[in-house]
């Protein structure tokens, strides 16, 4: 049975810088995943707070913040059979040294904090970050 999913993936600012924007673009479609809005943006540090208000009292909140509204980022929207967990996979572990060889992080990540892409952790999560950054 099939089980098509929506999931946000943001390529982060240290990926952008680097210009791999179409790169990350094209493995996302030769994994199977369509891109169905996209936008590039940039940012205010307040606004990375409220995407990212679940870690708000780790240690490294602040500097994630900092970071994801450092530089302009893609937001996209990306569809696909169990979206949420083949982009999870596609991804890699967040510290790309832990990454499996064939992610994305593990290629271009350049360490925990600079790891080239976000991707929503559940479906649930997934529908709050697309309404957050593609609100109707
Ligand atoms: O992005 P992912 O869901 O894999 O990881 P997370 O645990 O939800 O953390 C969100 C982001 O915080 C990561 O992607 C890293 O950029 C950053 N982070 C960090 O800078 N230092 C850590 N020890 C853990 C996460
Ligand atoms: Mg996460």
């Amino acid at each position: 049975m099939s089980n098509i999913e929506q999931t946000l993936s943001i390529i982060k600012p240290d990926a952008v810088e680097r210009n791999l924007e179409n790169e990350i673009k094209e493995i996302f479609k030769n994994n199977g995943f369509s891109i169905v809005k996209e936008k590039k943006i940039q940012i205010e540090k307040s606004e990375a707070e409220i995407f990212y208000k679940v870690h708000e009292t780790k240690p490294f909140f602040n500097e994630l913040c900092a970071y994801l509204s450092s530089g302009p980022i893609v937001v996209m929207v990306l569809e696909k059979d169990n979206a949420v967990l083949r982009n999870r996979e596609l991804m890699g572990a967040t510290n790309p040294k832990d990454a499996e060889e064939g992610t994305i992080r593990k290629k271009y990540g350049i360490s925990i904090d600079k790891n080239s892409v976000h991707g929503s952790d559940s479906v649930d999560n997934a529908k709050i970050e697309i309404n957050f950054f593609f609100k109707d």
